[in-house]
């Protein structure tokens, strides 16, 4: 464990306070038994903390984004306790009319590969920082992460986030990286068509990262 410590950032902005961070295939480096216990940290905190405000998906399937190399995580020096997480939910659009639901239960290898699908745009989501790290940046540290990865892996795809309108501090979060709020039909046209909303009743705002859409609200 010590050289995948070593290797690991440490944000100088908050090596003062003792984190690491993986990101992406970072976790490639941990035992199965320590990332499931992360994976059940953070769907622990999205139950926790989320309430109404998120989605609640089980622990083998947030295993299965932290595999694929589409998750951000802030854990202890131990990388026992999580800290912080989130993820990058590709959503994709049949290239014929085939059905599938994505990443949880098919590879985004196998769907891409296949030529089947292609992606639209890619939702940043379950973010969850602990209560008591809480207002210290690693919220926004963490989006920007999530958006950098998502370069990566999906270079010129739109990113967005979906933000329930009474959760003032991911409001901010996502205010203060320089994202701007959509309307739902804007949201559909970055999207390809795609309504992100779909199946999603509380009143939300639909955040999309200027960055991976140029020219937002001058189309
Ligand atoms: C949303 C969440 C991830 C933010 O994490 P965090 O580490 O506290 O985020 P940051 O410290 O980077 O930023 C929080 C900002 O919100 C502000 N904030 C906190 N509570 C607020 C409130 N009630 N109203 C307005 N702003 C608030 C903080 O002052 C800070 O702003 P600043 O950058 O100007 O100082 C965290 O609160 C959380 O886990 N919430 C529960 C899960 C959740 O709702 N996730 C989001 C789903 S979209």
């Amino acid at each position: 464990m010590e050289s995948l410590q070593q290797s690991i950032l440490i944000s100088p902005d908050f090596s003062r306070l003792g984190y690491l961070f993986l990101k992406g295939y970072d976790v490639d480096n941990l035992s199965q038994d320590h990332q499931l216990n992360l994976a059940k940290q953070a769907v622990f905190l999205m139950e926790k903390l989320g309430g109404e405000h998120m989605f609640h998906p089980p622990a083998e399937k947030i295993l299965k984004f932290m595999q694929a190399g589409h998750t951000a995580i802030i854990t202890d020096h131990s990388l026992r306790q999580l800290w912080g997480f989130i993820k990058l939910d590709p959503w994709f659009k049949p290239s014929a009319n085939i059905p599938g639901e994505g990443i949880g239960n098919i590879t985004i290898d196998d769907v891409t590969r296949a030529g089947l699908y292609f992606p639209v745009g890619v939702e940043v989501g379950s973010l969850v920082v602990v209560p008591q790290h809480q207002n210290k940046g690693f919220g926004k540290f963490l989006a920007k992460e999530a958006s950098s990865l998502s370069e990566e892996i999906y270079p010129g795809i739109p990113r967005i986030a979906v933000v329930t309108n009474d959760n003032l501090s991911s409001l901010h979060v996502f205010t203060k990286i320089g994202w701007i709020g959509v309307s739902p039909e804007e949201a559909k046209y970055i999207m390809q068509g795609v309504d992100v909303l779909e199946g999603w009743t509380p009143p939300s705002t639909i955040f999309v990262d200027p960055l991976s859409f140029p020219g937002l609200h001058n189309y």
